[in-house]
């Protein structure tokens, strides 16, 4: 490169970062190979893309969780504790209990109590005539019914300040100012919630076969239950990204607006794969995690490069799923690409790479895509609406992103 970009390699990356999440990380790839390092929040990092470099990242052996979270992810998206930044075989034993949470049984139930709260408000949107926007709505939605599910009881006027809690502690951990301090102040308050829970659920047996009984009730590698605090972070790691989903459901409404063709073939076509081909689609093609974060487990070398024991190193997730080595044309939303395939552990990884079980891919992986194509049904089969005029652009800046308008719909009828 010119001397310039010499000069801004190292500098410190944290603001350029910030102002484009999803884009710096590739952008430098495509300059500097599939590893490279750069100063981020004042330390040497190391970034690595590409499906070898996600191979490489989600070996236990080579890459742990401590200490790999920056202060700021863990003071509001994730808290102190959590499965998210154990390793070895207490991370093993708190992973399992995730796992055991989705069982197709339990993913059924929580689909079942999802419809239904869909089908009411649609009944209540058609009836009053107003606007919506599908953001601030299938938040709740998703809210309310992620805590009926886990067998937290939230009453249904205290839904919309929950889903505000859980809401801030995604959008705030990337932001600066206000948002990164009501982020953190929504933390201690969920904390405190989610603790509160805990420590009734075990006092008293309303919370029996649900969700919240495995938690409050799970015990460690060492025998003893979780302390409190832990088990509503764990709570809330359930709670939090299930609400999260919204997004995900938003750009499946966008893309739906955008892609006439495939709207039509889903409500016409009911059988599995157009649906499944679709979901895999948006989780792809959709910004939403830009990266995970680790640190070398201890000094190694890969493809000429020294990883040595402590250096945090990020793995560029969003970078993995617009890779052209991995995927034709693939700033083209196309469906189709999924139609008859499956893409291997470590070339799609909107919700990290590897196994659920043994290493840190995301354990609401399918539920996930079980709420997504609900709620996509909800879109094509359930129900006509319009889209008015609206900002639908995704600020290049934010993290997690959002089309600016919500996605407002108007002029909702219900069909069947
Ligand atoms: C981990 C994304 C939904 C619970 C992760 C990771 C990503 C991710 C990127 C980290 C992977 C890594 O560190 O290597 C997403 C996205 C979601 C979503 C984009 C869509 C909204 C869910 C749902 C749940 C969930 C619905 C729970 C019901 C978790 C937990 C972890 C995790 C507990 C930590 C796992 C570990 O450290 O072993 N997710 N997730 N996520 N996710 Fe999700």
């Amino acid at each position: 490169g010119t001397a310039l970009t010499r000069v801004v390699d190292r500098l410190d990356a944290t603001l350029p970062l910030l102002a484009r999440p999803y884009g710096l990380l590739s952008s430098r790839a495509k300059r500097l190979g599939d590893v490279y390092d750069m100063r981020l929040l004042l330390q040497q990092t190391t970034c690595m893309t590409g499906a070898d470099a996600a191979e490489v990242f989600y070996d236990p052996r080579r890459f742990v969780r401590a200490g790999a979270a920056p202060r700021r992810l863990r003071a509001t998206l994730f808290g102190e504790g959590g499965v998210q930044a154990l390793d070895g075989e207490r991370h093993r034993a708190r992973k399992e209990m995730f796992m055991s949470l989705m069982t197709p049984e339990a993913r059924d139930d929580l689909c079942d109590i999802t419809a239904r709260l869909w089908r009411e408000r649609i009944a209540s949107w058609a009836g009053d005539g107003r606007r919506a926007v599908l953001f601030d709505e299938v938040s709740e939605l998703l809210c309310e019914a992620v805590c009926a599910w886990t067998g937290v009881p939230v009453t249904r006027p205290q839904v919309p300040a929950v889903t505000r809690v859980l809401l801030s502690l995604i959008d705030s951990p990337a932001a600066v100012g206000p948002r990164y301090l009501r982020g953190r102040a929504a933390r201690r308050l969920a904390d405190r919630w989610a603790a509160g829970h805990v420590v009734r659920a075990r006092e008293s047996e309303t919370a029996e076969g649900t969700a919240l009984e495995k938690i409050a009730g799970f015990r460690d590698t060492g025998g003893r239950p979780l302390p409190p605090e832990v088990a509503g972070v764990e709570l809330l790691n359930v709670l939090r990204p299930t609400v999260a989903v919204a997004r995900f459901v938003v750009f499946a409404a966008l893309a739906l607006h955008g892609n006439p063709s495939w709207r039509r073939r889903l409500q016409d076509d009911h059988a599995p794969e157009p649906m499944d081909a679709f979901v895999q689609e948006v989780r792809r093609f959709y910004p939403f995690f830009p990266f995970a974060a680790a640190r070398v487990a201890h000094d190694f070398t890969w493809r000429g490069h020294q990883f040595q024991k402590g250096r945090r190193v990020l793995l560029d997730l969003h970078g993995i799923d617009h890779d052209p080595r991995l995927w034709d044309r693939p700033e083209q939303f196309r469906p189709e690409r999924f139609l008859g395939w499956e893409p291997d552990a470590y070339s799609f990884v909107p919700q990290g790479g590897g196994d659920h079980y043994e290493g840190h891919r995301c354990p609401g992986e399918w539920a996930t895509e079980d709420l997504m194509k609900v709620s996509v049904a909800a879109l094509t089969r359930w129900m006509d609406y319009t889209v008015p005029a609206q900002d639908l652009r995704i600020p290049p800046w934010s993290a997690p992103a959002l089309p600016k308008s919500g996605f407002v719909i108007a002029q909702v009828q219900a069909r069947d």
